[in-house]
């Protein structure tokens, strides 16, 4: 049975390659395989165009083709495109470019059956069933800081932009909660409470602070390192009362974490280092009998072209490393999860490591050579936070931010901003606090997610919480601005939708239109290069244009005749808006 989604034929970009693919195909009949080189212009010429002519023309001229020169190569392509109601008109332009100029009445059309149906139909359809985002990934009883702030934003954003577009997502939580530190935490907790089972988080208090003492007494004391090694020991032996001690340590900053996920309303499940130390060896055997593994100076390794150093993953005194766990979660999500494009999030100082044993999958023969087929691994690299003095940002007494706090602030502040415009009268304790969640956490969301990730950026609350410029309060003010005209204009929009006819009319109008259109394209390039940061440029953009046809006199909408139509798609953009609000991870509000 056909569902709504097998008729949808891609984004406008994606539907116009498809017209001078065809056409492509009898232009050059003899050129195998061209792939047509279509993108949006918004130039006076045209919407789109096409791009393909001068190249072509290099590979047939002299080869007995009909054409004199690349505009006539352009002339041709343009000739050959079959009709489609998409397009109004095209013509050609310089060395041969094709341009296209979208039909109105299609732009609206398309923008009105979306309306109707649901924006779910302008997903994008990329070519996999099943991902695995490893993001967040903190490490038990270290400290959750600004860099696992980072990856929990992104990867939650990479995360929404696969799942609205129907791929499987396996939202990893890939913990540090296994190795050789845990024999000191052990014995450390053994010795503070000899009743271990009461250590609850309020009993240990600060579990950082609880690291560094233990670390202190490790290496302070040989007897304790002694009894420590021995933990590990009993620990990997699988002895329940160390199980019992580690789970519990474990629990501890769990709860600590969830806080933090649970004021960004992130989801993850946890599947930590620990869940595939059984696996390492079998792996590690595997990889040997390929004859990839070396010995060098008493370490396993795996060397890798072009690269000094060699992959460890059994270090010297025989024991795994972070390598040796990547390789085997590598190889759980390949083979049981069945995973084909497996995404990790983590600052770009880790980049070396991810390249190294990507590259050493691929020797395996686990990945394909090339980086464009599936499946595949890609490292989501970041930069760093910045405090104002351009250093690491760190708070001013402590020396590292608690993520729970510097969330709570932004939520205080953006109640304190909220009581200031006079909304403590009109509004209910219970909105001013839902609302100042929704602008806080998505204010400090969208600081991080408009820049490009790769580039540092300075954490500055007074920026990300201003109402103008490119932030999250402006943008959610924005989508409630129009949800309260559209109430105020009292129309059923339910029945507008299905009755009314949405045309493009003034140029402000169409200007819209074809943004929205757009956004399919975008979340698609958004989604397939991992950037969040073109989606958070459409939006912005997205309101700008809005701004332009809403203070226009001549798209005023009461009492023109163009009343339904504007209400329209002023409902548009609020739904589009809504998506993109959605897919970043924001809450969108509705009255301000
Ligand atoms: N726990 C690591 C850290 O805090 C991040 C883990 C990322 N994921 C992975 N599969 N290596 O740096």
């Amino acid at each position: 049975m056909a569902t709504e989604h097998d008729e949808y034929m891609g984004s406008l970009k994606a539907q116009l390659a498809k017209l001078f693919e065809v056409s492509l195909k009898v232009t050059v009949p003899n050129e195998l395989d061209v792939e047509p080189l279509v993108a949006a212009c918004n130039g006076k010429f045209g919407d789109y165009q096409c791009n393909n002519a001068m190249g072509l023309w290099s590979k047939i001229k002299g080869k007995g083709a009909p054409f004199r020169g690349p505009p006539a190569v352009g002339e041709a392509i343009k000739n050959n495109l079959p009709t489609s109601e998409m397009i109004e008109s095209c013509s050609v332009a310089g060395p041969g470019f094709v341009n296209v100029v979208l039909s109105k009445n299609w732009m609206a059309k398309s923008i009105q059956k979306m309306l109707i149906e649901g924006i779910d139909t302008w997903a994008p359809l990329p070519p996999v069933k099943t991902a695995v985002v490893d993001f967040s990934s903190p490490n038990i009883a270290k400290e959750m800081h600004v860099g696992h702030l980072r990856s929990t934003i992104i990867g939650d954003t990479l995360a929404r932009m696969l799942e609205f577009s129907k791929v499987k997502v396996l939202r990893r939580n890939h913990v540090g909660d296994w190795g050789t530190q845990f024999g000191m935490l052990i014995e450390f907790l053994f010795e503070k409470f000899p009743n271990f089972e009461d250590a609850t988080e309020t009993a240990i208090g600060d579990l950082q602070a609880f690291y560094k003492a233990s670390k202190q007494r490790f290496d302070a004391d040989p007897a304790f390192k002694e009894r420590a090694q021995q933990a590990v020991v009993r620990l990997q032996g699988g002895e329940d009362k160390y199980r019992r001690a580690w789970a519990q340590i474990c629990q501890i900053s769990r709860t600590e974490f969830h806080k933090v996920y649970q004021r960004l309303g992130v989801h993850l499940e946890e599947k930590g280092e620990s869940f595939y130390n059984p696996y390492i060896p079998g792996v590690i055997e595997a990889l040997n009998k390929q004859g990839l593994v070396e010995e060098s100076q008493g370490a396993q390794v795996i060397f890798i072209e072009g690269i000094n150093i060699p992959l460890i993953v059994v270090k010297s005194d025989g024991g795994f490393n972070y390598a040796s766990t990547d390789l085997a979660a590598l190889w759980y999500r390949l083979n049981e999860e069945k995973a084909e494009w497996i995404i990790y999030v983590t600052d770009v100082g880790q980049q070396q490591h991810f390249d190294m044993f990507f590259k050493a999958a691929k020797r395996a023969g686990w990945l394909p050579q090339g980086d464009s087929s599936y499946p595949k691994a890609s490292h989501v690299g970041f930069g760093l936070v910045l405090g104002e003095d351009g250093k690491r940002f760190r708070t001013r007494n402590t020396e590292v931010v608690r993520l729970v706090d510097l969330l709570d602030e932004a939520k205080v502040r953006s109640k304190a901003a909220l009581i200031e415009r006079g909304k403590g009268e009109e509004w209910s304790e219970e909105e001013i606090v839902s609302t100042a969640e929704a602008v806080g956490y998505g204010a400090v969301k969208y600081a991080d997610l408009k820049n490009n990730r790769l580039t540092n950026y300075t954490f500055n609350f007074d920026q990300m919480l201003n109402d103008k410029g490119n932030t999250a309060v402006y943008l959610l003010y924005a989508h409630a601005r129009i949800c309260s005209i559209i109430r105020r204009s009292g129309k059923d929009l339910e029945e507008l939708k299905n009755k009314g006819t949405l045309v493009l009319g003034h140029k402000d109008e169409r200007d819209l239109g074809l943004h929205l259109l757009q956004f399919a394209e975008v979340v698609e390039e958004a989604c397939t290069n991992l950037l969040p940061n073109v989606l958070c440029d459409y939006l912005y953009n997205l309101s700008e244009i809005f701004s332009k046809f809403y203070s226009n006199p001549e798209c005023k909408v009461i009492g023109s005749d163009m009343e339904m139509s504007r209400l329209l798609l002023r409902e548009a953009t609020a739904v589009v808006m809504r998506k993109c609000f959605d897919l970043l991870g924001i809450t969108p509000i509705y009255k301000i």
